[in-house]
């Protein structure tokens, strides 16, 4: 069952609506359903087709899954006009051209592909390039159907418009007019989060700007750049306020943006400095977690906690013969079983952590934000000797002397805007910034040092 995900019925709704928002279909119109599976588009044209009390126009449904083509069938079997079919849509075929495509393509990566596919694959698309995905290869034979004066509907993930894999993609679609994109809540398909966007294609002459409507409401025009480049700059005029759109991202800066270190019981690793025996302080780190990051403050509690750390400074396990007073420590009976009790030490040491804290990108100047705020706010760690906590995210830049530049921009307006628009909310409202997301930010060019390499944007969340 390659790729199966439903769409919503408000999603269809939505998406039929924007496929017959210029022009109904006539009884004679072809429409296509590309991965069709249990036929939620069908479903919503006969609605739409329905309720303008008009006749249907002629569907055909094709899915590869024989379970998904039965469903179906059952479901449309009192209608002449739709046609259902068992095959692989990338194969190439005589479908013939379509006045209306609409679908919701499979989101296959390439590592679930087998070598036949891929090379097969890379052999008939010109969309199969790097790490390709197949909602690529969907998109352009789709394209390939469009007949004259065609509008096309599809659901994807929102990373065709920016990532180099996709580059020739959007290079094919400026052959196209692309009416809209309408990016899509991240929690549109529940749990999997995809940043979905739904992009309205027509093949006509008639050229004209893209109407972006974007996560946070904003709908604005633009002219999308030709030759493959990056659409993201261009749609979300994300830059300075005077033409300069921010290209690369905060992922691409960093040489680490994470979140802080997990103990699996920091009951036993996490003590008041003060509390600490003598002589397991060489074992002690200052520690911080997320709720002592208070946004009124701006001055970091940088020595209430330490973590008790059992790795050296290059981040590999200490031996128990290495552990000294701090093996003696947690080998009293009650620690111990506390140690005991997590489920890490089936497959690690018994006092190891719950994961490898990487100490040697850790420990470098950093910037710290708590994972769930209420509000954006960022704090240095210009030290660089702090260990945060898993409530913590920490950001490393690549060049240290940035930080201050990077620290400044994120507590900005403009950074805070984009988080607050790009953000999952928490179930009280307050804001998750994730790392993904983090990654995803956009920073003002001056911020990275030369020669960056866009890496957040070819490396992207699934
Ligand atoms: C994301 S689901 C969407 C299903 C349906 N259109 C909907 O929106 O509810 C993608 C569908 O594509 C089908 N699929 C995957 N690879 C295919 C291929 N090569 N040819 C045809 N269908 C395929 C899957 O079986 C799945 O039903």
């Amino acid at each position: 069952m390659k790729g199966f995900v439903p769409t919503p019925p408000a999603t269809v709704e939505l998406m039929v609506g924007k496929l017959f928002q210029e022009k109904g279909p006539a009884e004679k119109s072809r429409l296509l359903d590309p991965g069709c599976g249990k036929g939620a588009f069908i479903e919503g044209v006969i609605q739409w087709c329905v309720r303008q009390r008009i006749p249907l126009p002629r569907i055909i449904g094709i899915d590869s899954d024989p379970r998904h083509i039965a469903d179906a069938r059952e479901k449309f079997s009192k209608y002449s006009s739709i046609k259902l079919i068992l095959g692989d849509f990338l194969t190439p075929d005589d479908l013939g051209p379509f006045d209306f495509i609409i679908g919701n393509p499979p989101y296959v990566p390439i590592t679930d592909l087998s070598h036949g596919e891929k090379s097969r694959y890379r052999n008939i698309y010109q969309t199969a390039q790097g790490r390709f995905d197949l909602y690529l290869l969907f998109f352009e034979h789709a394209l390939k159907h469009l007949g004259p004066d065609g509008r096309l509907v599809f659901i994807t993930p929102e990373k065709y418009l920016y990532t180099d894999t996709a580059a020739s993609l959007r290079r094919l679609l400026s052959h196209f007019v692309v009416q809209e994109i309408h990016l899509q809540r991240e929690d549109t398909f529940r749990d999997l989060v995809t940043y979905p966007t739904i992009t309205t294609v027509t093949h006509c002459v008639r050229g004209g700007e893209t109407r972006a409507i974007l996560r946070d409401g904003t709908i604005r025009s633009v002219n999308l750049p030709g030759h493959g480049t990056s659409w993201w700059p261009t749609i979300h005029q994300h830059g300075d306020g005077q033409g300069r759109f921010y290209e690369i991202r905060l992922g691409d800066i960093c040489r680490r943006l994470s979140c802080g270190v997990a103990t699996g019981a920091d009951a036993v690793f996490v003590r008041k400095t003060v509390e600490l025996p003598a002589a397991i302080r060489k074992y002690a780190y200052p520690t911080i977690a997320g709720r002592e990051l208070v946004p009124d403050s701006v001055i970091l509690p940088t020595n209430k906690y330490s973590m008790l750390v059992p790795y050296s400074r290059d981040g590999h396990l200490l031996k128990e013969h290495q552990l000294g007073a701090l093996k003696q420590y947690l080998e009293q009976k009650a620690v111990r079983d506390r140690l005991l009790q997590r489920t890490c030490v089936s497959r690690k040491p018994w006092y190891a952590f719950h994961e490898n804290p990487p100490l040697k990108e850790l420990l470098r100047p950093k910037i710290l934000c708590k994972d769930i705020t209420p509000v954006v706010k960022f704090w240095a760690d210009r030290t660089g000797l702090l260990v945060p906590r898993h409530s913590v995210y920490y950001i490393v830049p690549e060049d240290p002397a940035k930080i201050e530049g990077i620290l400044a921009y994120l507590n900005s307006n403009t950074a805070r805007a984009w988080l607050f628009a790009n953000c999952q909310r928490a179930a009280n409202g307050f804001l998750r910034l994730q790392s993904h997301v983090l990654k995803r930010l956009p920073v003002p060019p001056e911020l990275a040092p030369p020669g960056t390499q866009l890496r957040g944007l070819a490396v992207e969340v699934a």
